[in-house]
């Protein structure tokens, strides 16, 4: 759905930024004009999280995240640009420009319609006295109740058309049925409920729609599953299983096993982040997906010939994606679920914790390069490697490898970890301090995220001035037309300029709410960080002019021209000195 400017002004204005983020993190300590609260996106005990009511926007110090409300709902719900816009459309009451007009939206609405209300109609089933043998057989796989209700799991009877029944008088039709898959056509020309005698798992997609279904034989038999076909909004390609929930996740990354009962069971014990990718190979719809919503998934297929293959493939799909993975092994038991049952949530917890990772081979290799036995070495490595791990967002990470240098270095586990924490709460401190004071630390030069990490920091200040500067006053926007994208040395800044210049020559707003749609969420990220720099605006077209002066003279530098000693000197006597 497309939106014009002035409609996402509007929602972005019913939707007082402090009031939604307060629907998900706790604001309290307010610092100048700001609130501070415990950042949604990483783990964290100290606040870092900060919401300014005037801008109208977030950022965290901590993880580099920030943006304005509608990049927040992107990234807490995991929606996309236009869904967000939606999502807070509705929540603000608002009406929607075009409500789905064209008959296959309403077509698909009505599909989603009844799958919910089939949804139920087996939830209930299963409650009920009818469902008596699928709760047996839960209570011996050992899912809960409440489990059971998260999941809505719920049972198909032992009938030829008691759903079918059920929906007709709620209004539904044959044709809406047949549909959906939810009956199918005999060959005597009657037809029968798709879902019979199974344990069905309703595969809910990340907007919470009910899309279809995978039913599992009570017991033992043929076929074990049977799934929705494919349907006008049921492609098993395109959904994970459990992703509804685990977008919610905090754990950091995401754990793709093979079964449905693997998720339920991973995310009864605590590991909130399983989906399953609906008895298919991993393909690359799914992974794009998944990468929405994490950097890294952790493979736990099971410990088969077929799992081991399965793995391979979806290695090679997610590396493309740039996605970190960590691969699961286990001896002793054949998946996920039966791991848990008979070694103990705790023990998956392990696997997880010793599986190799990119921070494991950093340690290794800060490892390698001391001596232990001597005092003075041992002192180093500690420092160097406490160093690291202070620096991670995550307390659980940072808990995990702190106990992994303590063994390596044979103290107390207890020992490193204190340590550490002293020196992220120090860490902390400085940048909150830098963070109130709104002066640009050494260290705070560089971008919170690492891929934007600028080449020529000099000039990218400058750069940041030049976007600071027009986002702030775009009638400056012809004195900077000197410049084009391809004069900034760092990508990003390029491109937002570039955004930015376009917005302004047609007469666009600006706000960070309405960039979201054309820049990337880290470029939003980044955005949001320049705009918490302070600026003066007393004498915005001088320093516009100074910025592009110090952009010009880097890269005169940067050409290697000869005579360098003239041109530092002439730097030297310029006063503002961007040079440092
Ligand atoms: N699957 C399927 N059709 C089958 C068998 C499996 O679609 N005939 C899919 C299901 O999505 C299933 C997944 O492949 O969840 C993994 O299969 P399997 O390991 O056999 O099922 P689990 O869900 O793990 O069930 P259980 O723990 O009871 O073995
Ligand atoms: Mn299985």
């Amino acid at each position: 759905m497309w939106f014009d400017d002035s409609f996402i002004s509007e929602v972005a204005e019913r939707n007082d930024i402090a009031e939604v983020v307060s629907e998900y993190v706790k604001l309290g300590k307010r610092s100048g004009s700001n609130l501070f609260g415990l950042c949604p996106f990483h783990n964290e005990k100290t606040p870092s999280f900060s919401v300014s009511p005037d801008k109208q926007i977030y950022h965290c110090f901590g993880c580099g995240k920030g943006g304005g409300v509608i990049s927040f709902i992107m990234e807490i719900e995991g929606l996309t640009y236009p869904e967000a816009v939606e999502f807070l459309a509705r929540r603000a009451g608002m009406a929607l420009p075009q409500q789905e007009t064209d008959d296959g939206s309403r077509w698909r609405a009505r599909l989603y319609a009844l799958n919910k209300d089939a949804a139920r109609f087996f939830h209930e089933t299963l409650r009920a006295s009818g469902g008596e043998k699928a709760r047996q057989y839960l209570a011996q796989r050992q899912i809960t109740s409440a489990t059971a209700t998260s999941f809505g799991l719920g049972y198909a009877p032992e009938s030829w058309d008691s759903l079918k029944r059920a929906m007709l008088e709620k209004g539904y039709t044959e044709q809406e049925l047949f549909s959906a898959d939810l009956v199918r056509k005999g060959k005597n020309g009657g037809s029968y409920d798709t879902f019979r005698n199974r344990l069905v798992f309703p595969v809910i997609d990340v907007r919470g729609n009910v899309t279809g279904f995978s039913g599992r034989i009570i017991g033992d038999g043929e076929p074990k599953y049977l799934n929705t076909k494919e349907t006008p909004v049921y492609n098993k390609g395109r959904l994970l299983f459990g992703l509804n929930l685990a977008k919610k996740s905090k754990s950091g990354y995401i754990l793709l096993v093979e079964g449905n009962v693997d998720v339920v069971s991973l995310h009864q014990a605590g590991f909130d982040s399983a989906v399953a990718a609906l008895g298919t190979a991993l393909t690359n719809e799914q992974a794009q997906l998944i990468s929405r919503y994490t950097g890294e998934v952790i493979l736990a297929y099971d410990s088969d010939g077929a799992g081991l293959k399965a793995s391979q493939r979806s290695i090679d799909i997610l590396q493309k994606l740039d996605v970190k993975v960590r691969v699961l092994r286990w001896e002793g038991a054949k998946d996920p679920d039966e791991f848990i049952k008979k070694f103990g949530p705790g023990a998956f917890r392990n696997l997880i914790e010793k599986s190799e990772s990119q921070i494991d081979y950093r340690l290794k290799n800060i490892r390698s390069r001391y001596d232990l036995s001597i005092p003075e070495q041992k002192v180093d490595y500690l420092h160097e490697a406490t160093r690291l791990v202070a620096s991670f967002p995550g307390s659980v990470e940072r808990q995990v490898y702190a106990a992994r240098i303590a063994e390596l270095a044979g103290i107390s586990a207890d020992a490193v970890q204190k340590e550490v924490e002293q020196r992220r709460g120090r860490l902390l401190k400085a940048a909150r301090k830098e963070f109130e004071k709104g002066s640009r630390p050494a260290a705070a030069v560089q971008p919170a995220d690492r891929a934007l990490r600028y080449s020529n920091p000099s000039s990218a200040l400058a750069e940041e001035g030049v976007v600071r500067l027009l986002y702030l006053d775009p009638s400056l926007s012809s004195a900077a037309s000197s410049l084009s994208g391809g004069d900034f040395t760092s990508e990003a800044l390029g491109h937002i300029f570039t955004v930015l210049q376009e917005r302004i020559a047609q007469k666009r707003a600006i706000t960070v709410t309405l960039l979201a749609d054309e820049l990337s969420a880290q470029e939003i990220n980044l955005l949001v960080s320049i705009l918490e720099k302070p600026e003066t605006m007393a004498n915005a077209g001088r320093s516009l002019s100074d910025y592009i002066k110090a952009i010009r003279q880097q890269q005169e530098i940067h050409e290697e021209k000869p005579d360098l000693r003239a041109l530092a000197d002439r730097l030297k006597n310029n006063g503002k000195g961007y040079t440092s």
